[in-house]
């Protein structure tokens, strides 16, 4: 039984593993409809619940997805009609869900609550993002990547915007895996120092600054995310825009980077804010491969999690 809470908790090797089981599990279902099974049914028998105290589409609908073509059952709580929300611990619920369910995915408010979680749960916990880190999604983001460019490890990739939880996820997957990833945020939104500190451990070539031109510069891959994620307070809003501003990827920008550059972005998507429709809805953006592509990575993350 393994938990899948940060990429970081990964060596190469298994990171690798997950990633080729996602592409060949994609290869299989090709010409499959969305709702048929997998040929073989690994998760037959499992239950995994899936407890959000956030809001989404992608993550629950590929999770319910994936799940069901593994095999398995499944099943999604919001986090507020739990009695979490009325003062029974984090780590007593774990327990108690635990003897339920074989299988956690949560998406908590703070990374705090998923470790807690975690640590008590008897069963594998699998992070559906908090505050700090959305790994599921970057590994999603990895295997498009591959798809169109080859070898992460061999590739270079520019974040621009805010230094956020997808952004974390980035630098532990290149921290892991290799490669290159230029930051480029103002400098109140870097990515908190504690990923670029383990960053550094790890020999990973990670470099943040302040100028989005600079980072795109041979970029094969351009990702933006939102301005305002959800852990973030209405009222930050406009700071938040201004500060930005100067870091839309538009197509001026876009021209920058490595000929053929991909766009990618977790989604969803604020269209004409830190993304042009120009760039949104063009040749070079896969932004929608990324969404598929969460079902086929989560399915090798749950294999992962389940010994298969
Ligand atoms: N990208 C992503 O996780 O989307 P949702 O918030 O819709 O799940
Ligand atoms: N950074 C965004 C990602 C959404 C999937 C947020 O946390 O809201």
């Amino acid at each position: 039984m393994s938990h899948f809470l940060d990429l970081k908790d990964f060596t190469k090797p298994q990171l690798r593993k997950m990633l080729s089981e996602a592409a060949s599990r994609k290869k299989a279902r090709a010409k499959f409809a969305k709702g048929e099974p997998d040929k073989d049914q690994p998760l037959k028998g499992k239950a995994i619940a899936l407890i959000f105290e956030r809001p989404s589409t992608r993550t629950r609908f590929s999770f319910e997805m994936g799940i069901r073509q593994l095999g398995g059952e499944v099943f999604t709580v919001s986090g507020a009609e739990m009695q979490l929300g009325r003062g029974e611990t984090v780590a007593d619920t774990a327990r108690v869900v635990s003897r339920y369910v074989d299988g956690v995915m949560i998406r908590s408010k703070a990374h705090e609550t998923l470790m807690e979680f975690a640590g008590a749960a008897t069963i594998p916990v699998i992070n559906g993002l908090t505050n700090e880190t959305h790994p599921c999604q970057v590994m999603a983001d990895v295997l498009t990547l591959e798809e169109n460019k080859g070898d992460v490890s061999k590739l270079k990739t520019a974040w621009i915007g805010d230094g956020n939880n997808v952004c974390g996820s980035w630098i532990e997957a290149v921290g892991v895996l290799g490669g290159a990833l230029r930051i480029a945020t103002p400098q109140i939104l870097r990515p908190h120092p504690e990923f670029l500190q383990w960053a550094e451990q790890m020999k990973a070539d990670v470099q943040v600054m302040t100028s989005a031109v600079e980072a795109v510069a041979g970029a094969d891959c351009v990702v933006a995310d939102t301005w305002l994620s959800m852990h973030d307070p209405e009222e930050e809003k406009t700071r938040r825009h201004n500060l930005l501003r100067p870091y839309q990827v538009n197509e001026a920008l876009m021209a920058r980077a490595a000929k053929g550059a991909l766009f990618m972005h977790c989604l969803p998507a604020h269209r004409n804010e830190e993304v042009t429709d120009g760039v949104f809805d063009s040749a070079q953006s896969v932004v929608f491969d990324e969404a598929e592509n969460r079902v086929h990575t989560q399915k090798a993350i749950l294999l992962h999690c389940f010994g298969k």
